[in-house]
């Protein structure tokens, strides 16, 4: 059986049929695209889930080469959103019709439990997804204890020496994985991810790629092209291509038909047109930002990073438009992941 028989019929793939696709991928792609559509269809109807996302610190003990937001930038005015001002935006958000909130940021110390309770108890019809980077074991389960829904953490390269590229020695790939495996253990809808044309990715890591959401089975991915950042060590390095972030994105869909899958900021970012592109390639979520404006001028994790317009809560009824121009329509629902 050649290997999109198999991916049709949802049987795994080996490592060298994914490379063989991604090497290939002029000859499939409107195979695949056409029926990661189809499943979405299937799965999803015209339904495209909305998540506010609060950008809640920039502050981060990281140093990531390819992130702006990394400790060694000092060209970036750091700044914390206190407590008040978090639930200042989801009240916002709520009003607007949200019923899912995300609370990404770079990686602290800080102890958001207290957060977490305050939000569950002010929201109760609202999934909280976290993407607050490495913790133990028990601190996530805090968190989880404390009303947290869902957490976000890419894997960023499933290639231990690709993952030694991106991020400097203090880093460990295996603390990721083990992170990983904490939180779906743990009961969070777990998300990992990553960028697309990351320096020193190659048709064998995105197949590695591949292999680890084949068997880990997250409930969500976020993919979108790496975008170089001016203050970064990566900052002279090309950018990831709409194409191949399509493509991979189409190859998700129809390998677990009811991912949670964002046509992520980034790929909206790099191309006019490029969210709407994700959506018809498998893409089914979409996260406005719902930050307060001064975060996010200062959230910069890669440059000619959209904030406003229908990339923000200001922006609805423009986002609302340009999907109905694809057949799809936003719904103000959790949007959990359904097993
Ligand atoms: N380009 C694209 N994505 C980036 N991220 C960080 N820096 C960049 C960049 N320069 C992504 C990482 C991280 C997520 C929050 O943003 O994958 O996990």
């Amino acid at each position: 059986m050649d290997c999109i028989e198999k991916l049709l019929q949802g049987l795994p793939l080996q490592a060298s049929e994914f490379i063989h696709l991604i090497e290939n991928r002029e000859e499939y792609r409107s195979v695949l695209q056409a029926e990661a559509a189809a499943k979405t269809k299937q799965f999803f109807g015209n339904k495209v889930y909305i998540r506010g996302l609060i950008e809640i610190t920039n502050i981060c003990r990281n140093d990531c080469y390819y992130c702006g937001i990394r400790k060694s930038n000092a060209n970036v005015s750091r700044y914390r959103l206190t407590d008040t001002q978090i639930l200042q935006s989801c009240a916002e958000g709520y009003a607007a019709g949200f019923r899912t909130f995300v609370l990404q940021g770079g990686e602290t110390q800080t102890d958001y439990v207290p957060l977490v309770r305050q939000i569950k108890k002010r929201f109760p019809d609202c999934a909280l997804t976290l993407s607050l980077g490495e913790k133990t074991r028990e601190e996530y389960e805090a968190l989880f204890d404390a009303g947290a829904d869902r957490y976000l953490l890419r894997h960023e390269t499933a290639d231990m020496a690709h993952y030694n590229r991106l991020h400097p020695p203090a880093m460990d790939f295996s603390n990721r994985m083990r992170c990983l495996k904490d939180l779906k253990e743990i009961g969070f809808q777990t998300g990992c991810g990553f960028m697309v044309g990351s320096p020193g990715q190659t048709p064998e890591t995105l197949a590695k790629d591949l292999e680890f959401i084949q068997a880990f089975r997250p409930h969500m991915v976020g993919i979108g092209p790496f975008i170089p950042q001016a203050d970064t060590p990566f900052g002279a390095q090309p950018a990831g291509t709409v194409e191949l972030t399509l493509f991979l994105l189409s190859i998700l869909r129809i390998m677990q038909p009811r991912l949670l899958l964002p046509a992520t900021t980034a790929l909206g970012s790099i191309e006019k047109g490029g969210r709407e592109k994700g959506l018809l390639c498998g893409a089914n979520v979409v996260m406005p930002n719902i930050s307060p404006m001064f975060a996010r001028e200062n959230y910069v994790l890669y440059n000619h990073k959209l904030y406003s317009g229908a990339e923000a809560k200001e922006g609805l009824a423009i986002l609302q438009q340009e999907l109905s121009k694809i057949g799809r329509k936003i719904v103000f629902e959790r949007g959990d992941y359904q097993p």
